[in-house]
């Protein structure tokens, strides 16, 4: 059986870590998107050999961990868990270890000079730790501190500035955290963040002939690490040297040097079904159903297409054989359905049948909680033909569904891409 990895952390949309990993070793690697309440029983839960933890659960896991590395004991904090063979669980922190490989990757020997990190949330703090490791003398920069932007004239000596802010990330480009004119012995500058490619910062410190690396190699580099205590394995450097081409070549188009965001023609396409009375949402029954409309709902489910960087098109109809029709148009032209077939949930085989016969993975949304209502509305055809079920969460449950269906299509495909 593969090794079950994977990441936990708030909001993972965005996350590249499965498809670094799925270049670094054989093991399945799974998103969890947990709430702060869901961390500490999903960790007792143990059905995981090794994960990495992001935003904001670095924390958050350390009570639940038996034993801490040095690294994570300093920081205070963890992003890589595994658990051992007897079921306690050991922790590490491995952003240290990329934030050590992109110093390195500058070529400028810090050890005796002045390094300024800017931000002092976590990323801060292992930047500031990794220049100390390496003999530098680091000066933290923040807003209200004593080492602040209004008095950074005073640090004329720095040699390297490392940005740990997310001033500049992905979609407020083109902001910079800092001047970089007023600090003319400035070698060169890191920056964490990774989309875009290159921050107003790193443009800026580029025009001044100051060299300039993004936060792409200290994400690849820390996978790396984390990889390699998952399985036990080290990985050659050739290997996560060849590992961080790859994958900077997928994720950056050369022509704008942005995010390679898939394409629309490549990105996953999902057909989304609602059945009769939908179109009724905010009038009909709004205790059950809520006061948000339909064109609420398109919106709602528009949005977290977007986010996820999937296609949708949505369809509604009060009747059942245009439902029939619609799935049945969609074989060759969806990747995904995501139905709610409402009251036809509850007594069309036709609709049951239509899925069946396009077989193509399908997800069954309800907003509201069926398995708590009438006895009539136990029973779900369609749901017979669908790879899951959300019920009873809303609007929430079509983003959900998304999300799931998205990692879903994507490990299949991996799958059969790996088999061919
Ligand atoms: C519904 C539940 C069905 O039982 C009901 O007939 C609907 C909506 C839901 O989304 O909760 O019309 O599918």
């Amino acid at each position: 059986m593969k090794l079950r990895c994977g990441l936990i952390g708030g909001r993972l949309v965005h996350s590249y870590s499965p498809q670094i990993h799925a270049e670094l070793g054989d093991y399945d690697y799974k998103l969890f998107e947990l709430k702060e309440d869901e961390v500490g029983p999903f960790l007792k839960r143990g059905e995981f050999d090794g994960l990495n933890v992001t935003i904001p659960y670095k924390k958050t896991v350390l009570p639940f961990i038996n034993e801490l590395s040095d690294n994570a004991a300093r920081l205070g904090s963890v992003n890589t868990i595994v658990r051992r063979a007897d079921g306690t669980l050991f922790g590490d922190n491995t952003d240290i270890f990329g934030t050590r490989k992109l110093i390195g990757l500058s070529g400028l020997d810090i050890s005796g000079k002045k390094v300024l990190v800017l931000g002092s949330g976590g990323t801060g703090v292992t930047f500031m730790q990794a220049v100390r490791d390496l003999g530098g003398i680091a000066v933290n920069i923040s807003r209200s501190g004593e080492n602040n932007y209004g008095n950074i004239a005073k640090h004329i000596d720095a040699v390297m500035v490392m940005n740990a802010t997310p001033v500049g990330m992905y979609p407020d480009t083109g902001k910079s955290p800092l001047d970089l004119s007023a600090l003319p012995n400035v070698k060169c500058v890191l920056d964490a963040i990774y989309n875009p490619q290159k921050t107003a910062l790193l443009l800026q410190a580029e025009k001044l002939g100051m060299k300039a690396l993004n936060g792409l190699y200290m994400l690849v580099m820390q996978a790396v690490k984390s990889s390699e205590l998952f399985t036990g394995n080290a990985i050659p450097e050739e290997t996560a040297e060849a590992v961080y081409e790859r994958i900077a070549a997928k994720m950056y188009t050369s022509e704008t040097g942005s995010w390679a965001a898939p394409s629309p023609e490549n990105r996953l396409k999902l057909l989304v079904i609602n059945g009769p009375n939908i179109n009724m949402l905010g009038i009909r029954e709004p205790d059950i159903y809520g006061k948000n409309d339909y064109k609420a709902l398109l919106g709602f489910i528009s949005k977290s297409a977007e986010e996820a960087g999937v296609c949708v098109t949505c369809f509604q109809s009060n009747h059942e054989g245009a439902i029939v029709d619609e799935i049945q148009n969609a074989l060759g032209k969806f990747d995904g359905i995501m139905i709610n077939p409402a009251a036809y949930t509850h007594t069309s085989v036709a609709i049951l049948d239509a899925l069946k016969a396009v077989n193509i993975p399908a997800v069954e949304v309800h907003i509201s909680d069926v398995s708590s209502r009438e006895p009539f509305r136990q029973i779900s055809y369609a749901g017979m033909a669908c790879v899951k079920t959300y019920a009873g969460l809303g609007f929430e449950g079509y983003r959900q569904a998304i999300l799931f269906l998205k990692q879903y299509l994507e490990e299949k495909h991996t799958y059969s891409k790996r088999n061919s």
